[in-house]
């Protein structure tokens, strides 16, 4: 299985010729990587520019809205996403839970939404604050209510990316993260989804690391850490580290449990 690296551009940049700019250098930069998966995952009112422009990386979205369509002022459907060619759309990120009071509820008929329209759904999932030990039981809490309902048939299109809230770099007192805490979320969501689906259908999701990401520390959330891919902030704003990282990515053999 070859590793997925999701560039999250967050609410950046300002217009859509910065975008188409960044966008190229990524698209030029990571030119011949092979073994790896890539992501951009823009603002929605940059996917339409830049469906042209991505050729070696796919089109991602950062939310969508549940019904396909009808009175709800201000979102964006999945139909319409669809329609534009975009293949991801990542859910439940932790600064939309935050700032915009996302519920699990909410986050589970999204997830349906994307997971129904077959499209690819970037689950993410993740505790606010660092303990010792074991990961906390919130995560597992928080997959089993995002995945209520979710046909087996579907998860090979499910990525869930463990997102340790206190390890994202633009949160204040952010704290690195260790691939010995990576493994262990890893091992620990794959079982709770094995627990809902079954070993099989939970061997076809794939677990992938969403703190905060780097050229340096890739390789060892991959290898050490188990992870089969990454969901990149800041880093991917950067082009040059955000090329590095794919590379770095790319020269990983996947260790899978
Ligand atoms: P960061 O963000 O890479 O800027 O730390 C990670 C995330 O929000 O998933």
């Amino acid at each position: 299985m070859k590793p997925i690296i999701i560039a999250n551009w967050k609410s950046h940049p300002d217009s859509v010729k910065e975008a188409l700019l960044l966008a190229r250098k990524i698209e030029n930069g990571i030119g011949a990587a092979r073994n790896v998966e890539v992501v951009i995952a823009l603002p929605f009112p940059f996917i339409l520019p830049a469906v042209g422009l991505l050729k070696k990386s796919r089109l991602g979205a950062q939310d969508s809205f549940w019904a396909d369509s009808g009175p709800y002022t201000g979102e964006v459907s999945v139909r319409q996403l669809l329609n534009l060619g975009v293949e991801y759309v990542i859910l439940g990120h932790s600064e939309r839970r935050i700032n915009l009071f996302e519920t699990d509820e909410m986050i589970n008929k999204k997830v349906l939404a994307v997971l129904n329209h077959g499209m690819r759904a970037i689950l993410c999932v993740g505790e606010n604050e660092r303990q010792d030990g074991e990961i906390p039981q919130v995560v597992g809490e928080q997959l089993k209510k995002a995945l209520r309902g979710v046909r087996r048939s579907t998860l090979k299109n499910l990525v869930v990316a463990y997102e340790p809230v206190w390890a994202i770099s633009t949160n204040a007192g952010s704290i690195p993260d260790s691939p010995e805490n990576a493994i262990q979320a890893s091992l620990y969501i794959r079982k709770v989804i094995a627990g809902l689906f079954g070993r099989v259908a939970a061997d076809s999701v794939r677990v992938i690391y969403g703190g905060s990401v780097s050229a340096k520390n890739i390789g060892s959330f991959l290898s050490e850490g188990r992870m089969e891919g990454t969901l990149v902030g800041s880093a991917s704003l950067n082009p040059d580290e955000f090329v590095r990282i794919v590379k770095n990515a790319a020269g990983v053999r996947l260790r899978l449990t």
